[in-house]
Formats: C-alpha cells, sequence, structure tokens
C-alpha cells in the first residue's frame, strides 16, 4: 500500500520506493503540509512545524487565544486567497455577496485503486507494469457550499506523486474561481535554488539556476500555449545539487497552456513553490452544482541529483504519460521536405525526394506546409483543409500510395488551430476567428488563431481531418501550431476569463477524438518547433519536433535543456542541410547525424543534392538508428557534460547494463589543445566492457571512475560514437 492513513483519517504518508509526502489534517481542520523529502517512517511530523506569535500574522477564529497559530506561517497543502495567508495562494473565490474568501477546512478522505482522470485533461495513466494509487481528500469553504476535491496520485516504483484539483459549487449561487492552482509545495527549513527552462522560438528550454530568496521568483506563459519562452517544469534543489548528487524536486505541469510557477521565501525563511493554470486572465464562473478541474503536476523527488530525477521523470514520461501504440513500436525514420522545399513542391519533387530517401533506407516521406487549399506561402490558405490537387498532381490517395508503392509510410502536417484571413473559411465564417469585434486583431505569420472552444470549429476540423485521412493512406500527423493567442474574444460565452483554458481543453477535445478514430496514428506535436513542448501534448502525440533549430550545435544545447525532464524519444530530431537555414553555420553530416540519432530521428532536407558518401552516411546512420534504438529510446540516459564547454557528451545504458553508448561532440576548437577526458556513467561496477574507441576491456567500475580519454582530440564540430559493451 502506498497510500496509508492513520486511524483517526488526519494523517496521510504517501509512500514511494524512495521518498514520502506527508500531510496531516490537524484539529482546526487545516490541512498542513508536514513532509516531503526522502523516504521516512510513518510518524507523525507535525511536530517539525514550530508555531510562534508572528506579529502581523492573524490567527483564525478556531485558534482562540493563542496568537502562535496563524495560517501566514503555516505549512499548508491549498492556501486560500482571502483569509489570512499572506503568501501565495492557490484558491481564489468571488462570491455572490461581493466577498471574497477562500477558506476551507479537512471534511474526508478516499483512497481509490488505481490512478485518476482528469474529465477532459491530460494525466498519467496505469501500465501493465505498473498501477497508480489514488487519495481523494475533501475540503470545504467555511462559509459557502464551494468544495474542493484535492488528487494524490502514488506511482510507487516510479517516485512519481501527482496532484490535481477539483473545485465544485455545490450552492444555489454563483461562485467566481479567480485562481485555482493545482499544487503548492512548502518547504519549512533549509535553502532551494530554482532550475526554470527558459528560451525564444529556435532556442529552447536553456536551464537557468537561481537561488530562492525572499524576492519572488515566477515563470509562466500567458501566450495560450506553454511557451518557447519558458517551460511549465522547474526543478527545487539544495544549492549544493550537482548532475549526481543533492536533493531535486521536480514539478512538471501536464497542460499545454497558460501556466505559472513561482516559488518565494517568507518573513521566516520557509519557502513555498505553487504551480497550476496562470491566473492572469483567468476566471471561471461556477453556478450551482458545476465544477472545474485543474490540470495534472507531476513531483518527483530524488537525492541522486539532476541524473537521477530526469530518470524518474524519462520513465513516468514515456510509460504512463504517452499513449498507443508508439508507446513500444518503433519510429519510423523519416524525411520531412519542408526544409527541403519549403512551400516549393511538385509531386515530382516529393517523389525524388522519396525515392531517394527510400533507397537510403528511410522509412516514411512527411509531406509539410503547403499541400491544402491557396497555400504557397504562409500568408494565406490556413483552414482550407481540401487537397490541392492541381499542385500535388492528382490526388493525395495516389500521392500516398505512390510512396507506400516504395515501401515507406506516408506523413501530413496540419495545423488545425489556425485560420488565414485570405481564406474560404474565414470568408464563411469570420467569426470563428479569435478577434475582439470593433477591434483590428494582431496577426502572428500573418494568421489568427480559430476559437478552439467552440464545438462546431472543432467539428468542422474534425470532419476536415477525418476526411482527408481516411482518403488517403496516411500514416503520420504533424500537428502545428505557429502563434501566441491575444485579442481573445468568443462569441458563445461572455466570460472572457475562460476562453484561454476552454481553447486548451477544446485542443485536448479535437486530438482525443481524432486519435479516437484513428488510434494507430503517429502524431508529432509541434509548435514552430518547441513551443508546446509540455507533459500535456505528451499524452496525445508521444514525440515532438524539439525546434525549429536545426542546427547540430545548437540542438546541443536545446536537447541537452529539454532532457532535463523529458525523455529522448519524445523529442523530434533531423539531420538538415548545411550552410544550416537557421545560423548559417557548416557542420559535419556526421555530427548532425550524432546529434539527431539522440531523438526521434529523421532527415530534412534533399538527399539528391548531398555526395554520394553523405549518402552513404545516410545508410550508416538509419543502420545505427535501429542498432542503438532500445538505447536511445528505452535506454538510461545520462547527460556527461554541458554543452557550455569544449564539448557536449552524453549517454545511453540499456536496462540490463550489457551496452551503453557515448555521444560526444566538440563544439569549439583551440590552439594547442588540452586532451578531451569524459567521464562514463551507469555501468554494472562488476561486469567487463569492451570499448569500441580503444578496444580496451575494463570492469564498469574502472570505467566509472576512471573514465575515458581521447587519443586525439577531435576537430571543432567532430562527434564520436562510442560504445561499451559488457564481454561474456
Ligand atoms: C513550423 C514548423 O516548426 C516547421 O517545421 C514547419 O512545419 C513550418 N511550421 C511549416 O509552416
Amino acid at each position: 500500500m502506498a497510500i496509508k492513513v492513520d486511524k483517526e483519517g488526519r494523517l496521510f504518508h504517501l509512500q514511494t520506493k524512495d521518498s514520502t509526502y506527508q500531510m496531516y489534517a490537524d484539529e482546526k481542520g487545516i490541512l498542513l503540509h508536514t513532509y516531503y523529502g526522502k523516504k521516512i517512517d510513518e510518524e507523525n511530523l507535525r511536530g517539525l512545524i514550530c508555531r510562534a506569535d508572528v506579529g502581523f500574522s492573524g490567527n483564525p477564529p478556531e485558534a482562540g487565544e493563542d496568537r502562535s497559530y496563524s495560517l501566514d506561517c503555516l505549512p499548508q497543502e491549498m492556501p486560500g486567497s482571502g483569509v489570512g495567508d499572506y503568501r501565495d495562494d492557490c484558491i481564489r473565490l468571488w462570491h455572490s455577496d461581493g466577498s471574497m474568501a477562500a477558506d476551507f477546512r479537512y471534511v474526508g478522505y478516499e483512497i481509490l485503486a488505481g490512478s485518476y482522470r482528469i474529465p477532459g485533461l491530460p494525466a498519467l495513466h496505469d501500465s501493465e507494469e505498473e498501477q497508480g494509487q489514488t487519495l481523494v481528500i475533501t475540503l470545504k469553504e467555511v462559509a459557502s457550499q464551494v468544495m474542493v476535491c484535492l488528487y494524490y496520485g502514488v506511482f510507487e516504483a516510479e517516485n512519481v506523486i501527482t496532484r490535481a484539483v477539483r473545485v465544485e459549487n455545490q450552492g444555489k449561487e454563483d461562485v467566481i474561481l479567480d485562481e485555482c492552482l493545482s499544487c503548492c509545495l512548502d518547504f519549512q527549513f533549509g535553502d532551494l535554488d530554482m532550475v526554470t527552462f527558459a528560451g525564444r522560438h529556435a532556442m529552447e528550454r536553456g536551464p537557468e539556476r537561481n537561488p530562492v530568496g525572499r524576492t519572488r521568483l515566477e515563470v509562466g506563459s500567458v501566450r495560450g500555449t506553454s511557451s518557447h519562452q519558458y517551460n511549465p517544469a522547474v526543478i527545487l534543489c539544495s544549492p549544493q545539487a550537482t548532475e549526481d548528487f543533492g536533493d531535486c524536486y521536480g514539478m512538471c505541469l501536464a497542460y499545454s497552456g497558460n501556466f505559472v510557477v513561482s516559488a518565494q521565501k517568507d518573513q521566516r525563511g520557509q519557502t513555498r513553490a505553487v504551480m497550476g493554470i496562470n491566473p492572469r486572465q483567468f476566471s471561471f464562473c461556477l453556478k450551482e452544482g458545476e465544477a472545474f478541474d485543474a490540470p495534472q503536476v507531476i513531483l518527483s523527488y530524488s537525492d541522486r541529483g539532476f541524473t537521477g530525477l530526469s530518470h524518474q521523470y524519462h520513465r513516468i514520461l514515456r510509460e504512463h504519460m504517452c499513449r498507443g501504440k508508439y508507446v513500444r513500436a518503433r519510429r519510423p525514420v523519416l524525411i520531412n521536405n519542408w526544409e527541403a522545399t519549403y512551400f516549393d513542391f511538385n509531386e515530382e519533387k516529393l517523389m525524388a525526394i522519396a525515392r531517394k530517401a527510400s533507397s537510403l533506407g528511410i522509412e516514411m516521406l512527411v509531406l509539410d506546409d503547403g499541400w491544402f487549399g491557396k497555400r504557397d506561402s504562409d500568408n494565406s490558405g490556413l483552414g482550407d483543409w481540401f487537397v490541392n490537387e492541381k499542385k500535388l498532381g492528382g490526388s493525395l490517395k495516389r500521392l500516398g500510395d505512390r510512396i507506400h508503392d516504395l515501401g515507406m509510410q506516408f506523413g501530413l502536417w496540419f495545423e488545425p488551430e489556425m485560420v488565414s484571413q485570405d481564406s474560404d473559411l474565414y470568408r464563411a465564417h469570420p467569426d470563428w476567428a479569435v478577434q475582439v469585434p470593433g477591434r483590428e486583431p494582431n496577426r502572428g505569420r500573418n494568421q489568427l488563431v480559430l476559437d478552439m472552444s467552440r464545438k462546431e470549429v472543432r467539428d468542422y476540423l474534425l470532419e476536415r481531418m477525418t476526411d482527408i485521412l481516411s482518403n488517403a493512406p496516411i500514416d503520420y500527423v504533424k500537428w502545428d501550431m505557429n502563434r501566441s493567442v491575444c485579442d481573445i474574444y468568443s462569441h458563445t460565452y461572455n466570460r472572457i476569463g475562460e476562453f484561454y483554458h476552454r481553447y486548451v481543453c477544446g485542443v485536448y477535445d479535437l486530438l482525443e477524438r481524432l486519435l479516437a478514430r484513428f488510434p494507430d496514428l503517429l502524431l508529432e506535436g509541434c509548435s514552430g518547433g518547441g513551443g508546446r513542448f509540455d507533459a500535456g501534448m505528451l499524452y496525445y502525440s508521444p514525440q515532438i519536433w524539439c525546434s525549429d533549430n536545426t542546427d547540430a550545435i545548437n540542438r546541443l544545447d536545446i536537447q541537452y535543456g529539454t532532457s532535463f525532464f523529458y525523455p529522448v524519444s519524445t523529442m523530434g530530431s533531423h539531420v538538415s542541410a548545411v550552410p544550416n537555414h537557421q545560423t548559417g553555420r557548416v557542420t559535419p553530416f556526421q555530427t548532425r547525424g550524432h546529434v539527431a540519432l539522440s531523438g526521434s530521428f529523421g532527415y530534412e532536407l534533399d538527399l539528391n543534392k548531398v555526395t554520394e558518401e553523405e549518402q552513404a552516411l545516410v545508410k550508416e546512420q538509419v543502420a545505427q538508428f535501429h542498432k542503438y534504438y532500445e538505447l536511445t529510446h528505452e535506454g538510461t540516459y545520462y547527460r556527461l557534460s554541458g554543452p557550455a564547454g569544449r564539448f557536449c557528451a552524453w549517454e545511453f545504458v540499456d536496462a540490463d547494463q550489457s551496452q551503453a553508448l557515448e555521444t560526444l561532440v566538440m563544439t569549439s576548437a583551440e590552439g594547442n589543445p588540452m586532451p578531451v577526458h569524459t567521464t562514463v556513467k551507469g555501468l554494472d561496477p562488476e561486469k567487463r566492457y569492451r570499448c569500441s574507441y580503444n578496444d580496451m576491456v575494463c570492469s564498469g567500475r574502472t570505467w566509472m571512475n576512471g573514465g575515458l580519454t581521447l587519443e586525439r582530440v577531435p576537430g571543432e564540430y567532430e562527434s564520436l560514437l562510442i560504445e561499451w559493451r559488457a564481454e561474456e
């Protein structure tokens, strides 16, 4: 039993293999957070809470004469707004009498077998190997009929605790929910750093580490998507934590829209971190009997540094968030025509790319933007999901069949959530586009956003996509989304604070319905590359185009930052042409392959235009992809260095520690170079391994402690794959 409750039904232990999360509903009914960290025995840690009369921190009525009992100082699970806790809160309510108070007390609990689902939202699911367990704690607002159910999921073997919140209005009067965050983590003692993953379009998810102090640290998105700029996943760690050692707490939100995460020390030096839907431009009206579900936060603790934490997230996201056939099935090696042709293609160009690719072992052609409506540039056509047969020289079925005849699979690009003003869809339904009547809307990439909160919009898109996917042999869909959302307005309801969340729920609804109709479809998420790379999207698409930046050296930074939470199997990564289209940099073909192999592998160029030696390298790389698939897609991943030094190295080890693969890329060159020495991780100390680099055989212990020095310092941008194999 991962969930243990004392006989009074007030002390809750959530036990995973190596961690404990503990809560206690005290005699006043406040749900206190007593502990989260390395595993402890089932004993009440409320004694850790040392109360004091703290000036200007008031006392709730139940405290009577006791001035030391203050919500402003107590560690809590669900701090409410307006009732004496002046720190960041999780829930804000406006009542029909004009008051603003969210004061919750403990009512009871329930334990459910298996993991919980959240209506309309992604959530971790059970697998054959591991079933979760669920604790539901119910709280009631003191002066209204608003109930809160706090959901706690425990995945014992994976060292993961999840949190989600349901707010229900059981009263007669409307209640306005102005904020509903999913998770509060209070730490009474110690210092913490917060690591966030920040960037911009084509340069996403660079780690940034800051000490948590009395100045509030906050990142988030109000762009309608989780965004390129900040990722909805952060690490709180001890200031001493490194890759291999130290306490690390991960907070990862399974949500693809506006979010916020913040951390701050209070007046007594306690740290509070909160995470959930961004309350900016958020406001939900709950009528009698209505409920609101906040998205899931996936928490994990490791005392083995960032590496230990990453391993836990990789496993849980790969095995319990991704769904469908492609959790297990091999991903095809693909070639995408975007950087090869942009909008300038026809049937023969595509077939020439496909023929060459197929002759080199590539398994799928993905036809990117431009195959529909009037779409020869990014200024028109979005929304008109009708095949442009003139451009394709025939039907999509004919093209798909020709690709299939080559023994390849066929994939297709869509950008369902968008509309061009120059489109038949916009001319027929201008009110389907998100824009405020009487105001000129912002355009992003010269396009508008469709109101995905409207069912008729989603029905149209489902009908169009179903028609296309049913009438051509399509194995894969790239689901793109190329602008941030603003100018929000909806013609179907007037509480615009509901828009952003309803938009995200609408996207999820369409994805769910599409996958129900085409369960074997491989979906690749994309938002101008990595603008919606989050745990929520992984519920629908087991791979996401990691970035629009295909430069192998920039990709080192991007894939490094992405790897803290997201498994390599989820990162779309392609070999593209040089000079690179985003940076102008020239890197060796081999290096581009080695970097892309650490991802959902593919190509993004016309292979008719590369040299014969490079074509031979494609064959070799495809063979390497197959040879190392289990390692790269299911193995354990180690960051051996950061990308900021002279080289960047990382490693995969298989489940039984019989094989390891290191990739090393030189990022700069210098005169009179110092030797390159790399660490080796994750081997079995007792096994003996042969290293492909120098054919030496040593024990795992020796390799891991001694490491490997390269005999020759590779040149700038050169790369190496080095294998360790256990000797029989
Ligand atoms: C942005 C994507 O990230 C690219 O890969 C490509 O699909 C373009 N959109 C097409 O418009």
